[in-house]
């Protein structure tokens, strides 16, 4: 057993409660990979309630999008025997490690942030928010208060690692050997899943267009009408590649889907149209999200046991976080490493 548990990463990632719900691109760039990882290694998956708070949020809503990703997250398959599933903000370690590591972050390395650089982009400094520049960090100390290893998520979160390495890597040297550097795992298909109005854009739940978002929640009618409506590339043929971005964007989705890989998919349509393959792909959508949809509704219709998994996810995630922020309050040379 001792053995087995070496060869077993640590995983670490997290989503925010931002939207609703969460878009077909967080399931494919993100949740997939951390249902299959759970089998394999130890999982902490986490609802990061207080990242979300870095853009403007609505107090009275939420509470219940975080419960209402975290059914998300177990209708998808998360399954809290493997994984532990918890919501940020119930566990304070969190927070009091992101002074300490804020305390080792440098403004310089904070503001060549691209995330940030777009989300404050044309406005005055007077109006752009503080902890909008500190997420990083907030996000450094997610993982480095489990000491895990491996991080799975999507393409627009490979700079957030390297500066959350970069930030391990100076504590380390302050203070001695702590944390082991994380690595990000993405996965080469699906890391980025762009808007179905604008191949060029990502599908982003704080997108200006949401009509470009495939949301996990949409009923089969919308999903049709989105992917009928999904802009596509000039010519008529369904290819896999750089010079087909709208037809490759639809491919990822359908492989993600059906399990089958884009290129074949591609060449299954060769001599058909653009309305054919939409048809299929708008149906292949939806028997995928329909078992979810009812699990989700299930879960949903009684949070209790929603509420229960997080309330055990929470107690978990503490204990381990606990034992980390002590040694590094010793470290750094606190009077009090309680
Ligand atoms: P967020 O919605 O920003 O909380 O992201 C949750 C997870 O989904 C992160 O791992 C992101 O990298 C991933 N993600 C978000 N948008 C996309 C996208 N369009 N394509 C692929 N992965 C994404
Ligand atoms: N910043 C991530 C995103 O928007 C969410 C996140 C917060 C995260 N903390 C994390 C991801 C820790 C991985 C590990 O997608």
């Amino acid at each position: 057993m001792p053995i087995l548990l070496h060869l077993m990463a640590r995983i670490f990632s997290g989503v925010q409660p931002t939207a609703e719900a969460p878009h077909i691109g967080n399931y494919i760039g993100a949740f997939r990979q951390w249902v299959d990882l759970q089998d394999r290694d130890e999982s902490f998956i986490c609802i990061v309630d207080l990242h979300s708070m870095t853009l403007p949020w609505e107090p009275a809503e939420l509470a219940n999008r975080t419960r209402m990703l975290a059914a998300t997250l177990l209708a998808c398959g998360i399954d809290p025997k493997k994984s532990v599933l918890f919501v940020q903000s119930a566990v304070k370690e969190h927070t009091e490690l992101t002074w300490l590591l804020t305390c080792v972050a440098r403004m310089g390395e904070l503001s060549r942030m691209t995330q940030f650089k777009e989300k404050s982009r044309g406005k005055e400094s007077g109006s752009v928010g503080a902890g909008l520049f500190m997420y990083p960090v907030l996000m450094a100390a997610d993982v480095l208060a489990y000491k895990a290893d491996l991080v799975p998520v999507g393409d627009d979160q490979r700079q957030h690692l390297e500066l959350m390495r970069d930030l391990a890597e100076r504590f380390n040297r302050l203070f001695g050997d702590t944390f082991p550097l994380p690595d990000a795992f993405i996965s080469e298909e699906g890391a980025r899943i762009k808007s179905l109005d604008d191949p060029t854009a990502k599908m982003s739940k704080s997108s200006e267009r949401p009509t470009g978002n495939l949301w996990m929640v949409d009923p089969p009618e919308v999903i049709r009408d989105k992917i009928k409506r999904a802009v596509t590339d000039s010519g008529r043929e369904i290819a896999y590649g750089p010079e087909k971005p709208a037809i490759s964007n639809l491919l990822d989705i359908y492989s993600a889907v059906t399990g089958k890989a884009p290129k074949e998919i591609a060449e299954a349509y060769e001599g058909k149209g653009y309305a054919d393959f939409k048809t299929d792909l708008a149906e292949a959508i939806v028997s995928f999200l329909t078992p979810f949809q009812e699990r989700y509704g299930e879960l949903m219709a009684d949070v209790s046991g929603v509420d229960a998994a997080l309330a055990e996810g929470a107690e978990k995630a503490r204990g381990v976080a606990a034992s980390t922020l002590a040694e590094v309050r010793e470290r750094v040379g606190l009077m009090f490493s309680q």
